[in-house]
């Protein structure tokens, strides 16, 4: 790879049953659940696209055919909202597909893990620096800041190594993450020395969690390629990310920014609430209902 490359692609594991969602998950895709009026998949591909990325790959599974006809063109939705001048929504449809985005979609035929569905993206991901995101983490941009993965792909621009997004964790949330340990070689930036996915509290090396977003170098799909089952029998991401490591730098990035787990019931809500909050239609009047209950 040509450590000056940018990185142009992004893959969206989306083939998760989304179990801690049911009933709601039953027949839609989680990644389809919608903050306020926009579905979480939406977000996740806006801030791939805001960070420059073009062009978006998929690692579906069955069930998730909403996802595609949700970034398809909607003829018929087209028509109507053109023939009945509602201009604004047609807008608002169109913007979902802007010209210089292009989708690629490709099945990971069983749920064997993160790791697994990464590799399912190899031969559309190619030999480059690539993006992954998890859209269960919905992230905003720090007030008049950035977003998340526009600031990961600025640092990937300088020290062209894998680099992980990561926040500190309570320690008895330490369990639900890939945990690493580094030493800071610049402002907000650790090269890792260590990374274990979720360790118990007791033997957790430290509070630093990643978060749902990586950039990777293809180095990754190699060592992704004969990665044995860990933690709980899938082959994950985090240990092929070890593996990276006594090949290649991989380096840390404690990100500005706020991430919502929107793939629990609490984080979910905090999203919706807090996006409301900032929702130029309802804003105003979501903040008067909220007022207005007696808690
Ligand atoms: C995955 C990764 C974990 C990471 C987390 C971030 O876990 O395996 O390392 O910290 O995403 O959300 P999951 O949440 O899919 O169990």
């Amino acid at each position: 790879m040509n450590t000056t490359q940018r990185v142009r692609k992004a893959v969206f594991p989306v083939a998760g049953l989304g179990t801690r969602f049911l009933p709601a998950t039953k027949a839609s895709p989680k990644e389809m659940l919608p903050i306020v009026d926009k579905p979480l998949i939406q977000y996740a591909v806006e801030e791939a696209h805001a960070a420059g990325i073009q062009h978006m790959i998929f690692v579906t599974g069955r069930s998730k055919r909403a996802i595609e006809d949700h970034f398809d063109t909607a003829y018929e939705l087209e028509a109507e909202l053109e023939a009945a001048q509602k201009h604004a929504l047609l807008k608002l449809v169109r913007e979902l597909q802007p010209d210089d985005m292009s989708f690629s979609y490709v099945r990971q035929p069983r749920s064997l893990g993160l790791g697994h569905a990464v590799l399912c993206a190899a031969h559309l991901v190619g030999n480059e620096p690539f993006a992954v995101l998890l859209a269960d983490d919905l992230m905003t941009a720090p007030p008049g800041g950035e977003p998340v993965m526009a600031q990961m792909t600025r640092q990937f621009d300088k020290l062209g190594r894998s680099i992980l997004a990561v926040q500190e964790v309570p320690l008895e949330h330490v369990r639900r993450y890939g945990i690493v340990v580094g030493e800071t070689v610049e402002p907000h930036t650790l090269k890792v020395s260590h990374i274990v996915e979720k360790p118990m509290p007791e033997v957790a090396p430290s509070r630093l969690g990643v978060a749902g977003r990586y950039v990777l170098t293809p180095a990754i799909f190699d060592i992704l390629r004969d990665q044995p089952k860990g933690a709980g029998g899938e082959i994950q991401l985090t240990d092929g990310i070890a593996r990276l490591m006594t090949r290649e730098a991989v380096y840390a990035w404690e990100y500005s920014g706020k991430r919502y787990d929107c793939g629990s019931k609490e984080g979910f809500l905090e999203a919706t609430v807090e996006l409301a909050l900032q929702h130029p239609e309802v804003s105003e009047s979501f903040r008067n209902y909220l007022k207005g209950l007696s808690l």
